[in-house]
């Protein structure tokens, strides 16, 4: 693939670009787009509500305005456009915040240390994958922050899953690594016929169940508390895998895909889903970046293409494998364990 060469003016707002981010997280952090969801309001009555000086106000919610995230209309009143309205007002399912407020409170400052990371091979975030999530779950206004911004990003998945998947064939999941159980729940409502639930560490079971309540699923979802480097996985017709093995070295790739191997039924079926690299490494920046991520969050985890993944599942005895879209960043790759 040719790339378009950069004109001076190209590299200059790549490397400036963290600002228009910044003013994106702020406007979360401030709600300005759940202030905006019950009509236009002028400049005043705006800043009044979400609470910020005169200073720089207009400056702030114009830059929105160019940025595409709000519209001003002709009697000067600030707007939502179409898709933060729908996307980034907190009181809406459809709700993608999430994501955005684990940067505002986490990643935005631990990017910061990008080069200290770099020069080091160290992690520059300490409550993460570095003390196995206990670090970030002691904390609840962290730890949900976090579980909230896994279902932001996972939910788009789990729904093309629901759809892609020939879940026909099979009566039980479980999500190992499933946070919050976006992904079950979706899959659950959908196909009627499916139970089981989520594999995690015990503090996200809260979170789990208030999900589930919410979606009157409790009768066929529950919550597994467990520890995957702590004896074998349950077992169910399918196991998920889902943006876990990016957190791992490959020695616990490895280890994780042997465990779900050995917790399958033959005929089960094994799905990996992840935001994976490019074959060629050049192309796909989100799962790239998902790999730096990695090394700001831990001692070991990086993340993969789709024929790396594809090989490790070989070699634990998947067969059948195959990789399937499912997102503009997201892809599935499934496996079978065959009867011997
Ligand atoms: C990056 S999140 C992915 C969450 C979800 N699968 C998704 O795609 O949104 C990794 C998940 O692995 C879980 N996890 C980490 N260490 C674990 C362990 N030792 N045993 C079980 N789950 C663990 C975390 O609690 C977290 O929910």
């Amino acid at each position: 693939m040719s790339m378009q060469p950069l004109s001076s003016d190209g590299i200059l707002r790549l490397g400036a670009a963290f600002r228009s981010s910044k003013v994106l997280l702020s406007a979360v952090e401030l709600g300005i787009f759940t202030a905006l969801a019950g009509g236009p309001l002028d400049l005043e009555t705006l800043r009044e509500r979400v609470g910020i000086d005169t200073r720089g106000a207009r400056d702030f919610l114009d830059s929105l305005v160019a940025l595409g995230m709000l519209t001003r209309q002709a009697d000067e009143r600030y707007a939502n456009a179409a898709d933060t309205d729908l996307y980034l007002d907190r009181n809406k399912p459809s709700y993608v915040g999430g994501f955005l407020e684990n940067a505002i409170t986490r990643s935005y400052a631990t990017w910061g240390s990008l080069t200290a990371a770099l020069r080091t091979g160290k992690p520059q975030d300490d409550l993460s994958m570095v003390t196995n999530y206990s670090g970030l779950y002691a904390n609840d206004t962290l730890r949900d922050a976090f579980v909230n911004a896994m279902t932001a990003l996972s939910r788009p998945a789990a729904k093309a899953i629901a759809k892609k998947f020939p879940w026909q064939n099979y009566r039980s999941l479980i999500d190992i690594g499933g946070a919050q159980g976006c992904l079950p729940v979706e899959i659950a409502k959908v196909h009627r016929h499916i139970s089981g639930g989520v594999f995690d560490l015990s503090p996200l079971q809260p979170s789990f169940d208030r999900l589930v309540k919410d979606h009157r699923l409790a009768d066929r979802l529950r919550f597994y508390p467990g520890d995957f480097f702590n004896g074998p996985l349950p077992g169910a017709d399918v196991l998920v895998l889902g943006r876990v093995l990016h957190n791992w070295n490959l020695t616990t790739k490895q280890m994780l895909l042997k465990k779900a191997y050995d917790a399958l039924p033959p005929g089960g079926s094994i799905i990996v889903y992840e935001q994976l690299i490019d074959d060629e490494r050049r192309v796909n920046i989100d799962g790239l970046l998902a790999s730096l991520q990695m090394l700001l969050s831990g001692p070991g985890g990086f993340n993969f293409t789709g024929a790396e993944c594809i090989s490790w599942m070989r070699e634990t005895g998947f067969r059948d494998i195959h990789l399937e879209p499912l997102t503009a960043d997201q892809s599935m790759v499934v496996g079978t364990k065959h009867a011997n």
